[in-house]
């Protein structure tokens, strides 16, 4: 096989067969890949543990699944334990008759089979199903300057920009293979070059965005760029808390979705610009002004997608990404007083809140628990987009505040404010 980068003897080996039939192949694969890149050299993943993005047991996906099969049989298996993105399915989340028998009989009807060739392959546990890995409740938190191999876009991003880690934005099965082999091609934002950023934003505003709208703009502006955000430290400080931690979560998952950002800096926030401040931008940087009359824009632009503009919303999602422990306490209280204010008991739109299986654990041992669900917000460990990703739900009304969400599905976006104005009100 003919190969540009230089390996050495021992990834040549392996190549060659040294570890089987199978290995070669997934070393071959990302030989092939890292070329595509232009690649120099191949490094070893560093961090303890990875993250696989395809968690959905569709029937559809039959590739997948014979080829976790091979995998395993020819013990192919991932060198570090790993977490994963979230089920689609949780008997707990509203649907109807009909869309229960579609997915559990027709579209993840292979969900428990695949779910065992995770465990096989790596899973870390049973509970390790979240896009929000790196919460403090689920453990999956990679150091600065560690070399991953993760795809799922929300997490590679967080890693990158809020950690200091080092990953680019793999796409699902090769973030699996450089887990199995232990190394990934060297190029993008495994190199210092490519954490450079190209784009300087300034943030002008007289208030504090909304995370996921100053996201989604970045985003759609910048594409797959890395961009410096000046200003937004004002509103969000410079110390990387719980609140600012959830605070870019979200954000930087609208960059990841509404464009293609795999890191960002804020100045005097992030790990690397707080070290090398402003000799991180690029000469000739572009630069993209951000005020109060820019995001209302972005919001404005955003196409709705419903046949009917005006109908009641049937179902609400917040949480994509998952919320963090903090976000759960936030929005509990904020629905609880919207609903005393407003003369009601229950929300009046079917919704529900999703966030990882351990931060659920410790969410229901705190007296909030009880309070949401006495307003009948549904706590679920579900993505909403796997739920929606389906022709009976396609049609469906749906309301959510993720960016993420509203870009791949037919959801319709408001922001955390207007979502709890909506939920706490009679509906119409
Ligand atoms: Fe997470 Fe699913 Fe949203 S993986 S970021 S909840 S689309």
């Amino acid at each position: 096989m003919k190969y540009n980068m230089t390996l050495t003897a021992e990834e040549e080996a392996i190549l060659n067969g040294s570890q089987g039939e199978t290995m070669a192949k997934v070393m071959k694969t990302l030989v092939l890949y890292g070329d595509a890149f232009g690649a120099t050299k191949m490094v070893p993943v560093s961090s303890k543990m990875g993250h696989l993005v395809t968690s959905f047991g569709l029937k559809v996906m039959k590739p997948v699944y014979s080829l976790m099969d091979q995998l395993i049989e020819g013990g192919a298996l991932s060198k570090q334990k790993f977490s994963v993105d979230p089920k689609p399915l949780d008997p707990n989340v509203p649907a109807n008759f009909l869309q229960k028998l579609i997915f559990n009989k027709f579209m993840y009807s292979m969900q428990d089979s695949y779910d065992k060739q995770l465990a096989d392959m790596g899973l870390i546990d049973d509970k390790s199903y979240t896009c929000t890995c790196y919460m403090d409740e689920v453990g999956n938190i990679p150091e600065k300057g560690e070399i991953l191999s993760w795809a799922e876009s929300s997490a590679v991003v967080y890693a990158n920009s809020v950690l200091g880690a080092r990953c680019n934005r793999n796409s699902g099965i090769i973030e699996l293979f450089g887990s199995i082999v232990g190394k990934v091609p060297y190029f993008g934002l495994l190199t210092d070059e490519g954490r450079k950023a190209t784009w300087i934003v300034e943030v002008k505003t007289t208030k504090k965005p909304e995370a996921q709208i100053l996201g989604s703009a970045i985003g759609m502006k910048v594409m797959e760029d890395v961009p410096f955000v000046k200003g937004l430290d004002k509103w969000i400080g410079t110390e990387l808390d719980g609140d600012t931690k959830a605070y870019l979560k979200d954000f930087g998952a609208a960059t990841a979705s509404n464009g293609a950002v795999g890191l960002y800096h804020i100045e005097n926030l992030t790990p690397e610009a707080v070290e090398q401040g402003e000799s991180l931008v690029a000469e000739n940087a572009q630069v993209y002004v951000i005020d109060d009359a820019e995001l209302a824009r972005v919001q404005a632009n955003y196409p709705v997608m419903w046949k009917d503009k005006e109908a009641t919303p049937k179902l609400c999602f917040v949480g994509c990404p998952h919320l963090s422990h903090a976000q759960l306490i936030e929005w509990t209280d904020n629905v609880v007083e919207g609903l005393k204010k407003n003369g009601l008991k229950k929300v009046s739109i079917p919704t529900v809140f999703t966030a990882a299986p351990g931060v659920i654990e410790e969410f229901e041992k705190t007296p909030y628990a009880a309070k949401l669900k006495e307003t009948g917000v549904v706590l679920s460990y579900i993505c909403p987009l796997m739920y929606m990703n389906n022709p009976l739900c396609k049609s469906m009304p749906v309301i959510t505040n993720s960016n993420k969400l509203r870009t791949y599905t037919t959801s319709r976006y408001y922001r955390s404010d207007e979502i709890l104005d909506i939920i706490t009100k009679e509906a119409k």
